[in-house]
């Protein structure tokens, strides 16, 4: 067996040899080598910015930066920010919020900003005597964390509340120490992470100091914020009356409004259907995360617990339509920032946020799901009126060509023979081929 080619010390080496480790494991080094740093920024003070973001950056991996106008969100009109390279979600998420616009636009309402996390510890002293001591614990441990807190507390956050969960099902012995937190504008991984280490910390010492205890009953596990957020919600509707939806891809609106209301109710029972809609959603929010630098993953993670937490899991969004009126919701955790981690350093990041008008994360979780439910409204009326192909194909009409090496003369003469056809790979590499033959 060939030996596993183990490189030590990565991390270290200068960036030119880093470079050189990489390319060289390509056919043509000097390609990949022009190819790798074309993506540098010119700027030699913004690449140090992107490069110290993480560890061993070689340059920077560039997706298209894009904008919905037009979102009509309480009353108050957005241009919003969208990172994303699948080419058809910012053309959904522009077209829905402009038909909602003249619909009376979005509804958005945060439900609470809460954030938990959990200590994970092993205690096998009294069960019943901790439960008994968790006032005490709690204050000595408020008191330890005091000065760490002294920032959040300034900014309006904070530990709401704890309490101390018994998990023997887990494992005997095994319990949590479940934190609620608030954390204003932060996302707040970091001040959640740090004030949970400290507690792990400080309850051995509660332990020590505390009589009837012992230290050695107690063994920390790990303490992590959770990215389940239930208590961070935000609320996003749409609503009209049904005639006033007009003919929707050909169908009468009570016939586009049944089909609808169908398509959801398939979302709400069948797991097939209900991923497949709610990443629909997720091209939304997550194309808003990612323009304004937040973590995308803490948001599809939440998202996704949440779309199952009575134990299926199923569609994030709603429909219904009584006395006449048209209602389309969505109600997802979004557990967002807009100070701290990149909002501020990423450049782009920060003009997404100015552009937005300097939210706070209330507002940015409302912008954000009211792109989620644009998208999902979107995908929903194209799959029930003329398939989602037709306008997704057309969107992916100049990836094929580029793929295919097409001319800009051939670009345009495809862009209108395709205009009223599926152009499949197929159909544009047969299409290429005619005119390149001259037929
Ligand atoms: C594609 O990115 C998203 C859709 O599949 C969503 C959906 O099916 O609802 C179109």
């Amino acid at each position: 067996m060939q030996k596993p080619r183990i490189i030590t010390g990565f991390s270290r080496m200068a960036p030119e040899e880093k470079l050189r480790q990489v390319t060289s494991r390509f056919k043509d080094p000097a390609a990949a080598l022009k190819t790798i740093t074309s993506f540098l920024h010119p700027d030699q003070s913004i690449q140090k910015i992107l490069s110290e973001f993480s560890e061993n950056t070689l340059t920077n991996f560039a997706m298209p930066y894009g904008m919905a106008p037009n979102f009509l969100i309480n009353g108050e009109v957005f241009m919003v920010p969208m990172v994303i390279e699948e080419s058809s979600v910012v053309a959904a998420a522009s077209a829905a919020a402009r038909f909602w616009a003249d619909r009376g636009g979005f509804s958005a309402r945060v439900r609470g900003k809460e954030k938990n996390g959990q200590l994970h510890f092993r205690f096998t002293g009294d069960a019943g005597r901790l439960e008994k001591a968790m006032p005490a614990v709690e204050a000595y441990l408020r008191e330890k964390t005091l000065p760490m807190a002294a920032n959040m507390a300034r900014r309006g956050g904070g530990i709401t509340s704890m309490m101390l969960k018994n998990r023997p099902e887990i494992e005997p012995n095994y319990f949590q120490l479940f934190v609620n937190f608030e954390t204003a504008d932060a996302m707040g991984a970091n001040f959640v992470n740090s004030v949970l280490e400290e507690f792990g910390v400080g309850l051995k010492d509660f332990f020590y100091e505390t009589p009837g205890f012992a230290p050695s009953e107690y063994e920390p596990l790990m303490a992590i914020l959770s990215n389940h957020t239930p208590g961070c919600l935000v609320e996003v509707s749409v609503e009209c009356p049904v005639g006033e939806l007009g003919l929707v891809g050909g169908l009468e609106p009570e016939e586009f409004v049944r089909r609808f209301e169908l398509a959801v109710r398939v979302a709400q029972g069948d797991v097939h259907r209900a991923t497949t809609h709610n990443k629909g959603i997720m091209n939304g929010v997550d194309a808003v995360v990612l323009a304004t630098g937040n973590d995308f993953r803490a948001i599809e993670a939440g998202a996704h617990a949440y779309a199952a937490q009575d134990g299926q899991y199923r569609s994030l969004s709603h429909s219904s339509s009584e006395n006449g009126i048209f209602r389309f919701w969505l109600e997802m955790p979004m557990s967002l920032g807009t100070t701290g981690g990149l909002t501020k350093l990423h450049p782009l990041a920060a003009l997404s946020l100015e552009l937005l008008g300097h939210p706070g994360a209330e507002r940015l979780m409302m912008i954000a799901g009211s792109a989620g439910l644009a998208n999902n409204f979107a995908a929903l009326r194209s799959l029930v009126t003329t398939g989602i192909q037709a306008g997704h194909m057309r969107m992916h009409l100049p990836n094929v060509l580029m793929q295919l090496n097409a001319s800009d003369e051939e670009m345009k003469m495809a862009g209108a023979y395709f205009a009223d056809k599926k152009p499949s790979h197929q159909a544009v590499a047969g299409f290429l081929k005619k005119i390149r033959d001259g037929s």
